[in-house]
């Protein structure tokens, strides 16, 4: 156990110490607090070290934007201490952002902490409604280069407006903490919040990260807009995509259902004009349908090149630069995985070695991937079956 201005620290993760919520934390390039005081009552602000790739991937996409346009304006529309005004503006070098939080309370150690880190003409605070900031945005014409809105819950109710406060090609980062509904535990909610059907199936991870884009997807199509994922992320709980808002005709492929048979545990997609007459297209029973939802890619793979150029420039983790190599690799595959764990189950047997099933896999001129949604399961445009045969010929060999 270790102690820091007289707090102990427990474990290992930084989340579980009792730091001192007045002390000065580091992140990236920012130092900053939580809340300012030691008073009982001072507010403190909600933050998670655990939370931190989120916005490692945010930043390195953001100095790219900056580089390539020569200028970056963001609108951190929940902020929270603030942490991210001072990532975009100290290390994607954003010449300007707006710090809004909703919680009034937060005013004394959000304005603390960017006084601390930026010039005063380089950023403005407000503490209002998400929403009505990007309405007084979109009266006045003043549009952003970057918009990151990391709600509690589900980000839906604020896409729409967000969409009326960005350049085009500018960069839209949602945040959603509603795994249960993304992952087939709340139907109606999924109906409500997503305008779509989300099943219990095994790649429930990746279907919250596809409903994400297909509601952004969707919410720009009736302005006239496209939309391109630039990163997606699943971090164990929480799902993250940044898209990219351009001007283009809507793409209807991008856009349909995925389909699961509990039956023999095939998956597949469909569109809107194979509705009622869906079976699985292995063994003809009737399969669960969730959507419709983005079935294109889940990342840009030049940008997630260039984002991983840029972490290594940057001497950043090892294991930052692994994760954005395992997002390259899954661009192009389908728009779902199959955990191990349910290839063992379905096949009765042990569950096979990842790396070797994938090599065998590719062997026979099928393309198979690791997968970041779960270091325990692959991506691959085999049908299972043939994923149990080679997994069985492995154990066998
Ligand atoms: C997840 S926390 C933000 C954490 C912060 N972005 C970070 O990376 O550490 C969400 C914040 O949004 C604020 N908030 C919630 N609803 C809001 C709304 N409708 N408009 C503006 N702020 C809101 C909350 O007070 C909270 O501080
Ligand atoms: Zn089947």
């Amino acid at each position: 156990m270790t102690v820091v201005n007289g707090q102990q620290l427990m474990g290992n993760r930084e989340d579980r110490r009792i730091l001192p919520t007045s002390a000065q934390r580091q992140e990236g390039k920012a130092r900053f607090a939580i809340a300012k005081g030691m008073a009982t009552g001072t507010a403190t602000a909600f933050y998670r070290s655990t939370s931190q790739i989120g916005r490692d991937l945010a930043v390195l996409a953001a100095a790219i934007y900056r580089q390539q346009h020569g200028r970056l304006r963001v609108i951190d529309a929940m902020t929270g201490c603030g942490v991210r005004p001072l990532r975009y503006h100290l290390e994607a070098g954003a010449e300007w952002v707006w710090a809004n939080e909703g919680n009034p309370d937060l005013q004394a150690v959000l304005s603390a902490n960017l006084h601390q880190g930026m010039a005063p003409d380089t950023y403005r605070i407000t503490h209002q409604d998400a929403n009505q900031l990007f309405f007084s945005c979109a009266q006045q014409q003043d549009y952003y280069d970057l918009i990151d809105i990391d709600s509690f819950g589900s980000p839906t109710p604020f896409v729409n407006t967000a969409l009326w406060a960005i350049k085009f090609g500018g960069l839209l980062y949602l945040t959603s903490t509603d795994g249960r509904t993304t992952s087939g535990h709340a139907l109606e909610r999924s109906v409500q919040m997503y305008g779509a059907c989300a099943r219990s199936h095994p790649a429930v991870h990746e279907q919250g990260l596809r409903l994400l884009i297909g509601c952004a997807a969707k919410q720009a199509a009736t302005r006239g807009f496209h939309i391109e994922p630039v990163f997606s992320i699943f971090n164990g709980s929480i799902h993250r995509v940044m898209v990219r808002v351009v001007t283009g005709s809507w793409q209807d492929k991008h856009y349909g259902f995925l389909a699961y048979c509990h039956s023999c545990g095939q998956f597949r997609t469909a569109d809107w004009r194979q509705l009622g007459q869906l079976g699985c297209e292995v063994c003809g029973t009737a399969p669960v349908v969730s959507g419709p939802m983005w079935l294109g890619p889940l990342h840009d793979a030049a940008y997630i090149a260039q984002m991983a150029a840029l972490a290594h420039q940057w001497r950043w983790p090892q294991r930052l630069q692994r994760l954005l190599a395992i997002m390259g690799e899954e661009t192009a595959m389908p728009p779902y995985y199959y955990p191990l764990a349910e290839i063992g189950r379905r096949g009765q047997m042990d569950v096979p070695a990842r790396d070797r099933l994938i090599r065998r896999i590719c062997d026979r001129s099928y393309r198979a991937t690791r997968t970041h949604l779960d270091s325990q399961a692959i991506k691959t445009n085999a049908p299972l079956a043939v994923c149990l045969e080679i997994a069985r010929s492995l154990r066998a060999g």
